[in-house]
């Protein structure tokens, strides 16, 4: 069953201008445009459910500005090409799928990701991090937030951002993050000047963090 909350945990992660759309729980079969269904016929049947259910929630969050319904097919490098006018983030985990839309005379760019509350599997942190983010991270208050996934998907979702501007592949460990305790995250780009500060939250399981990127110039 799946619950959708059209202003709930991701909504309060981003600026009010911002039109949120999720679902907790298992995706319910929506439906896909005639040349979304084609792209991603010969996927798996769970990347089917999570490429429609993201759609059906995208076009209810571009509904809300003024967008009416278009096919989102992936343009280069994996994002969406969002309809001109909106800029847009989608994520998807076990449990939970988003999307995020504006108008881009309001925000350049957004950035969503979601992970399960849990650590990262072994290893994948040196990947993505500095010494010194590290070091950051363990000097957190020791609970139940998973700092290392909370690093990792503010890092996704700071790429998602910016890769649609910069078209130029970029790796985490490359992208600077640090977490604070309450809720928030600063970010760096190699490629990107002005990041600002993202959110994060916990709800039901899932792990979201989001981030606006602000006009430039
Ligand atoms: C693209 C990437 C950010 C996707 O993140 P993910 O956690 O695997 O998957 P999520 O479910 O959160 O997000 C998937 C959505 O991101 C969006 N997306 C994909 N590529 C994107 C890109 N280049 N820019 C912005 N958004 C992108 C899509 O909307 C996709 O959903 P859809 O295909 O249904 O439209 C990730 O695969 C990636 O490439 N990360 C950066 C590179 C890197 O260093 N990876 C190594 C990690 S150890």
């Amino acid at each position: 069953m799946t619950t959708t909350v059209p202003t709930g945990v991701l909504a309060a992660l981003l600026p009010p201008d911002v039109h949120c759309a999720e679902a907790f729980g298992a995706p319910d079969v929506g439906r896909l445009h005639p040349s979304e269904a084609a792209y991603i016929r010969d996927r798996s049947p769970r990347r089917r459910q999570q490429f429609t259910t993201a759609r059906t929630l995208a076009r209810r969050a571009l509904a809300e500005l003024g967008h009416p319904p278009a096919p989102l097919l992936p343009g280069p490098g994996g994002a969406p090409r969002w309809p001109s006018g909106a800029a847009g983030s989608i994520t998807h985990t076990d449990g939970y799928t988003a999307c995020a839309v504006t108008s881009t005379g309001r925000h350049l760019s957004l950035g969503i990701d979601a992970e399960p509350v849990r650590p990262l599997p072994h290893g994948v942190l040196d990947l993505v991090s500095s010494a010194e983010e590290r070091r950051r991270l363990a000097g957190l208050p020791v609970g139940t937030t998973p700092w290392d996934t909370v690093l990792f998907s503010a890092k996704e979702a700071v790429y998602k951002a910016v890769h649609p501007l910069t078209r130029t592949w970029t790796a985490l460990a490359a992208i600077t993050v640090a977490v604070h305790s309450d809720g928030t995250f600063t970010a760096a780009h190699p490629h990107h000047p002005v990041i600002g500060t993202g959110r994060w939250g916990v709800r039901r399981g899932v792990l979201i963090t989001a981030l606006a990127l602000p006009p430039t110039g």
